[in-house]
Formats: C-alpha cells, sequence, structure tokens
C-alpha cells in the first residue's frame, strides 16, 4: 500500500490530500481563495502568494487529520513544481520540503498538467492508452497525446488566452461574478446561441487554440467605453444570456471539434477531459456527441485545481521508479509538459 501526501499551490488555491495507492482518496481539503480575488476579475499574485502562506499549515494538516494518518506513514510528500504563480508555488515547495525534511519521507516534484491528467486515475481504473486528454482551466487550453504512464506528447495548446481565462473576461463584460465559468454556463442556458455570429479561430489544420479574438470580438459587439474608466459597460438592449451563449457556442465549437480531429489522427482508444472548464456540462455533453470513444471526465470536485491530483500522479511516478526530488528543488513556473522522465 503507498500513501502519499499531495500538496498543490499553483495558483489560488491551497490544496492537500492524502490518496493510497495513486486512486483511493483518503482526504481532501481545499482553501478556496475565490472571495479574495473577485474584486478584481481574475487572480491577483502577490495576493495569492500571501493568502497560500497563511493557508499551507492548517490545509496539511486537516488533509492528514481527515485521513487519520501521520507524517511517519507517508510513502512520499508530493507537490506542484510548476506551471504556476512563481510565489504561490514556492510556499508549496518549501513547506513540502520542510515536512520531508522533518519527517525523513521522500519529496516528489510534480508537473501541475500532469496533476490535471491524472485526476482520470482517482476512484476509478483510470482510462485505456493511448489516451488524448483535453487539458481547459484559466490558465491552460492543451491537447495532450499521452501514450503511457508518464510519457507525453503536447499536440495542441493556446496561442494566447486559455478557455478558462476567456470565461472569466467574458463574464465580467457582461456583469457576472468571478469565476465566471459556472454563472456564464447558466446564463447560455437561457439564450440564443444564433443571436450573435462570433468568431471560430481555426488556425487551419492547426490543434492549437486562439481566444483573444473571440474575447475582442464580444468586447466590440455589446460593450462600449466609459470616459475614464477601463472597464467597457453593456449596450442597452443587449441580453446578457444571448451573448453568453453565443460566446460559449464559438469557444465551445473549436474545443470540441480540434479535440475530435486530434483523436482522429492519433487512432487514441480514449478521450479525457480534465482542469477546471471540464466541470462544463455542454463541453462534456457536446464532446461525447462528437467523438465515437469513451470520453472520460472526473468529477468536479477533481476538475479544479486539489491535492489529490498531484498524489495520483506521484504514485505512478514512484511505480515508474522516478527517484525523489533533491533539497534543491525549485519552483519553474514555466515549464512545458514534455516527456517528463
Ligand atoms: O483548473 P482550475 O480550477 O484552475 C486553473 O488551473 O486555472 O480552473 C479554473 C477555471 C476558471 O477560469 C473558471 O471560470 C473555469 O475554470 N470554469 C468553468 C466552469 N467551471 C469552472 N468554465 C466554464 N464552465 C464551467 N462550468
Ligand atoms: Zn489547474
Amino acid at each position: 500500500m503507498s500513501l502519499i501526501l499531495g500538496i498543490e499551490t499553483s495558483c489560488d488555491e491551497t490544496a492537500a490530500a492524502v490518496v493510497q495507492d495513486g486512486r483511493r482518496v483518503r482526504s481532501q481539503v481545499v482553501a478556496s481563495q475565490v472571495e479574495l480575488h473577485a474584486p478584481y476579475g481574475g487572480v491577483y499574485p502577490e495576493l495569492a502568494s500571501r493568502a497560500q502562506l497563511e493557508a499551507i499549515a492548517p490545509v496539511c494538516r486537516a488533509a492528514l487529520a481527515e485521513a487519520g494518518c501521520s507524517l511517519a506513514e507517508l510513502d512520499a510528500i508530493a507537490v506542484t513544481q510548476g506551471p504556476g504563480l512563481v510565489g504561490s508555488l514556492l510556499v508549496g515547495i518549501q513547506f513540502a520540503k520542510g515536512l520531508a525534511l522533518g519527517s525523513g519521507r521522500p519529496l516528489r516534484a510534480l508537473h501541475h498538467l500532469e496533476g490535471h491528467i491524472y485526476s482520470l486515475w482517482l476512484e476509478g481504473e483510470g482510462p485505456p492508452f493511448p489516451l488524448l486528454a483535453l487539458i481547459v482551466s484559466g490558465g491552460h487550453s492543451e491537447l495532450v497525446l499521452m501514450l503511457g504512464h508518464g510519457c507525453y506528447e503536447t499536440v495542441g495548446r493556446t496561442r494566447d488566452d486559455a478557455a478558462g481565462e476567456a470565461y472569466d473576461k467574458v463574464a465580467r463584460l457582461l456583469g457576472l461574478p468571478y469565476p465566471g465559468g459556472p454563472p456564464l454556463e447558466r446564463a447560455a442556458r437561457e439564450g440564443n446561441a444564433e443571436a450573435y455570429d462570433f468568431p471560430r479561430a481555426w488556425l487551419r489544420e492547426s490543434l492549437d487554440f486562439s481566444f483573444s479574438g473571440l474575447k475582442t470580438a464580444v468586447r466590440r459587439a455589446v460593450t462600449e467605453p466609459v470616459a475614464g474608466e477601463r472597464q467597457p459597460k453593456l449596450r442597452e438592449g443587449v441580453m446578457v444570456a444571448d451573448v453568453a451563449a453565443s460566446f460559449q457556442a464559438a469557444l465551445l465549437e473549436v474545443l470540441v471539434v480540434k479535440t475530435a480531429r486530434a483523436a482522429a489522427r492519433y487512432g487514441v482508444a480514449a478521450v479525457g477531459l480534465v482542469g477546471g472548464v471540464s466541470a462544463n456540462q455542454t463541453l462534456r455533453s457536446q464532446l461525447r456527441a462528437a467523438v465515437d470513444l469513451p470520453v472520460y471526465a472526473p468529477p468536479s470536485k477533481w476538475s479544479t485545481d486539489n491535492g489529490a491530483m498531484i498524489a495520483a500522479a506521484a504514485h505512478f511516478q514512484q511505480e515508474r521508479g522516478i527517484a525523489p526530488a533533491d533539497w534543491a528543488l525549485d519552483a519553474r513556473p514555466m515549464w512545458p509538459l514534455a516527456a517528463l522522465d
């Protein structure tokens, strides 16, 4: 049996979890900073790292207590090394080092996106290989081909904004609360998706994404500038639900069509849908309708940032015989997911 404490502090969530054998979640604790960043409509990095510092010790303590396990019983202490906000990452890394040093347990360093992918193994058998993973969150939009455990090839990525970032920015224009994904999805249910013909960035045959043009098109179509204010205001008579539905239709069409295209191009056995935006029910159902393959998507408690996914990824890293990290471990805020071993 292996027991791993997973610590995730790459952005605005302080999360820790104890996972048994890479699959069974014995405990999960997440301290969210949503309210702290809500007034800014996005993550304010300096505030994020300060809040991480306050939350990290109680969150880890609670994760161990809930799992009923002591530091000495752990097989490893795993932490996100990157990518992410450097100040936030450093809090988790230094804390994990301290725990590992104090307890004599091995330290494991994980890639944040590898963690998102391994959320597919939590409380289940996990998907078959070759797997195509669509990772869509506030910071990432990537298509990753996974040929086996620890073996990744990024076949598509956003060239500008991430999908979740586009949701958050458009939600802000529409006066919806932060984070914008859930309220925008709700608003879209009541709207007409054909009210606006927003652009889809196909980028020819490329599997890359681009969402900044879509965001600009929405801003131009439905807002007007206010003298002296950075934030424009909605034009008179604009129906929020129609804008939300038309925006979501444009964004999801590109995600779904490119994922289906990549799945066919690489002849995969299954598709995995992970990251915060994968909580979107319309995305899930459209993707399931577009690919004639099993689509794996974790419940939303594991699609947004959490410690369980990091602990799961660490278990499989351990299984592959990868050596633990050493004390020189440092944050890697910009770190592409490639063949990690
Ligand atoms: O994975 P995550 O918790 O954090 C990052 O690693 O970024 O993802 C957060 C993002 C936010 O941009 C949020 O608006 C988006 O996921 N999101 C959604 C939905 N739920 C969360 N986007 C669209 N539809 C949703 N239902
Ligand atoms: Zn994430």
